[in-house]
């Protein structure tokens, strides 16, 4: 059609009233949760772009399979129609459900890593590195140097410094090197994504040294979409297309059904090693359910089976990345500096550009987000030192690499216009970005602090 316009390609079919705050209750709110957006109750959010996890509205034909779920123990209908699904897409061999991504992290790094190894990745989102070092393994960002520089333009982002790698293997050795991960796309760093080119490099480094490499594939459909839109000589290929060629190059994946997968639950392991498959399941029998269901309902299946082919969609695919780059756009045009290009399902405030007067001792990627939340009700994530900050023996830190503020969008849940208020609320936060303060943490666990920690504002 010759119309500029990128529509929705749905209709709403179901509503659900949002809540107003005001801004004293969400001043109470933000007190008593310590100043950590976690803390907060939904009824005290205007516009949740916490996570695009789970958090998507799902299709007609997603509700109607579920209506077929069959919940049997053992063998159920709904688990061959699911396995057949993900087969379908990712042609990997042994298709094992679980609740939800991190389950399937934990299963293959259980099975597969012991103490002492090192497991390389693009960037490691936060549940993978833990898994990683819940096993005594130490977790290794490879990300190409362009990666770590917001404002750096890159078409592929999130691609694995392969020369990097190869030194790796070459320094620890290989047999300290159980598996190499690929994060589609890479969310730690940007939501950016990575080319074929790089993964074809990667594995011919994989195979060079006899070493597996995994997908963690939570985005493969944007991913595939990236490489359509970017990597010459895929502009004609269809996303299922693409992304049979990145899963091609892989001998398995972990996934994340509540992203790409369009679902509010469940993800899976996927591989073609029928023994590693074999201990995996035995695992899974121990921890998460039989292997027919590990941890899902029947009609959990049903949604996952649906909707890991809805996200495939080109309709569905445009409209997703183009709704991102408008926020991006929208934010960048009033001068707030954010990761560039924009990502496939998050726009990355840099908050270490926009409040330099905040070091990373006192989180100012953190104070971004409690600012956005102050103003306008709108929740969004910190990915910085709160997150991945590295506490030492003598009270201090080292810093994570980027202070970022992640405003990750729902699939399918938010309009246009929400989407504008939510660039408004960017604007008024940034207008006073230099009298923003910083925090101090009072609280932490040892792992994944960033959920629970709490926090005092500094005067
Ligand atoms: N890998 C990546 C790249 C992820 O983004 C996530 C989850 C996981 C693994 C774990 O999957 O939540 O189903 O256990 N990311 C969410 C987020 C939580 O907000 O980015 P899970």
């Amino acid at each position: 059609m010759p119309y500029r316009t990128i529509i929705e390609p749905f209709r709403i079919h179901t509503v659900e009233p949002i809540d107003f705050p005001t801004e004293t209750e969400r001043h109470e709110a933000l007190e008593r949760a310590g100043w950590n957006l976690f803390g907060l109750h939904a009824d005290e959010v205007i516009i949740d772009l916490l996570t695009d996890s789970g958090t998507g509205a799902m299709s007609t034909e997603q509700w109607a399979g579920m209506m077929r779920g069959d919940e049997s123990y053992a063998g159920s209908r709904s688990y061959y129609r699911f396995r057949d699904a993900v087969k379908g897409v990712t042609g990997l061999e042994h298709v094992i459900p679980t609740h939800q991504g991190r389950a399937a992290e934990r299963i293959l790094f259980s099975t597969a890593v012991k103490p002492g190894d090192v497991v390389p990745n693009n960037t490691h989102f936060d549940t993978t590195r833990a898994n990683v070092e819940y096993q005594g393994a130490e977790a290794r960002d490879l990300v190409i140097p362009e990666g770590k520089v917001p404002a750096a333009r890159h078409p592929f982002k999130g691609n694995m410094d392969v020369e990097a790698l190869r030194a790796t293997i070459e320094s620890v050795g290989r047999d300290r090197i159980p598996l190499v991960m690929v994060t589609v796309t890479n969310n730690s760093g940007g939501g950016q994504p990575v080319s074929l080119a790089n993964l074809r490099a990667v594995r011919e480094v994989c195979d060079e040294y006899g070493i597996p490499l995994f997908l963690d594939a939570c985005r493969f459909a944007e991913n595939a979409w990236f490489i359509k839109l970017r990597e010459p000589g895929y502009a004609d290929k269809t996303p299922r297309e693409i992304a049979a060629e990145m899963f091609s190059l892989v001998d398995g994946c972990t996934m994340s059904a509540k992203k790409d997968g369009m679902s509010n639950i469940g993800g899976f392991l996927a591989m073609n090693d029928a023994d590693l498959a074999h201990e995996c399941r035995n695992l899974l029998i121990l921890t998460e359910g039989f292997p027919t269901y590990g941890g899902l309902a029947g009609y959990d299946l049903e949604a996952v089976a649906r909707g890991i082919e809805e996200a495939l969609e080109e309709e569905y695919l445009r409209y997703r990345i183009r709704s991102t780059e408008y926020l991006a756009e929208k934010i960048a045009r009033a001068g707030v500096p954010i990761v560039q290009p924009a990502g496939g399902h998050a726009v990355y405030l840099d908050a270490g550009a926009l409040l330099p007067h905040i070091p990373a001792s006192q989180y100012p990627a953190q104070a971004l987000a409690c600012a956005l939340y102050l103003e306008g009700g709108v929740r969004g994530v910190e990915i910085g030192s709160v997150m991945f900050g590295k506490p030492q023996a003598d009270g201090t830190e080292i810093p994570a690499p980027m202070e970022l503020v992640r405003l990750a969008v729902p699939r399918r849940t938010y309009t246009q216009s929400h989407v504008d208020f939510v660039g408004e609320v960017m604007i008024a936060v940034a207008a006073r970005a230099s009298e923003l303060k910083g925090l101090r943490m009072v609280e932490q666990a040892p792992w994944l602090r960033h959920f629970t920690a709490r926090f005092e504002p500094l005067v």
